[in-house]
């Protein structure tokens, strides 16, 4: 199931927990510092926001604290995490969460509707990227946001390293997981990512590493 791919075969419970248990480093305050001044003032006060293999949604909560007046969508195929991003507290005006594939099937929304969409550690794992590009770019407003963080091709000892140092992973099983999930998180270089963004109609308007595993990519439909 693709849907495991980004643990090696873990449980969905398990992805889960670990989505939940690393929430708050991933997204802190230089996330945020970095989302205010690229992303923050290209929105309308009232955004329709959307979350794409949205996980446990509180990237969507942590939006919602910031933007009280947003209306959130997040989709997932994995029902645990939908299930959990519903029974999160929202201070958004609407927070809808849905069991959606999203390779599968065309997001259930019209075009020219959404002023930020957001992936996060998601797109790496699909066999082909730019249907779904092609699909966010129409549901975009013009002007509209795509926020892209995902992984990025490291050198085999500097994954690793990553892996036990920064994730504390240690003992065979991890070690059998890393060389697994080596080939899954390495397959575009931050360069592979620029192309496919190009290639699907997009303009980057800012990037940054925030972590040396992953690249952040602020973009717009190109005019
Ligand atoms: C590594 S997790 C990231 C979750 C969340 N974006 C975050 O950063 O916390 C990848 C997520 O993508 C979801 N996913 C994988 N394939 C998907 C698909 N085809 N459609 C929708 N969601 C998908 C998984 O269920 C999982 O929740």
């Amino acid at each position: 199931m693709p849907t495991h791919q980004s643990l090696g075969g873990a449980s969905d419970e398990e992805l889960l927990q670990r989505m939940v248990a690393t929430h708050g480093e991933r997204f802190e305050a230089t996330f945020w510092a970095f989302f205010d001044a690229h992303v923050g003032r290209r929105l309308p006060p009232r955004a329709v926001m959307i979350d794409l293999g949205c996980g446990p949604g509180l990237l969507l909560r942590d939006l919602g604290e910031r933007y009280p007046d947003a209306v959130l969508y997040g989709y997932d195929v994995t029902p645990a995490m939908i299930a959990y991003g519903r029974q999160l507290v929202f201070k958004a005006a609407s927070a809808t969460f849905a069991i959606h594939d999203v390779v599968a099937q065309p997001l259930p929304l019209a075009a020219a509707t959404v002023n930020l969409a957001s992936m996060s550690s998601v797109l790496h794992v699909f066999d082909e990227p730019l249907p779904t590009l092609a699909e966010i770019r129409r549901v975009l407003v013009p002007g509209g946001i795509f926020l892209l963080n995902d992984w990025i091709r490291q050198p085999l000892s500097a994954y690793l390293a990553y892996r036990r140092d920064v994730m504390k992973e240690s003992g065979p099983d991890s070690l059998r997981r890393a060389f697994r999930l080596f080939p899954v998180h390495s397959k575009y270089t931050a360069e592979d990512w620029r192309w496919l963004l190009g290639e699907a109609g997009f303009e980057i308007l800012a990037q940054t590493e925030l972590r040396a595993s992953h690249r952040i990519f602020v973009a717009t439909p190109a005019r």
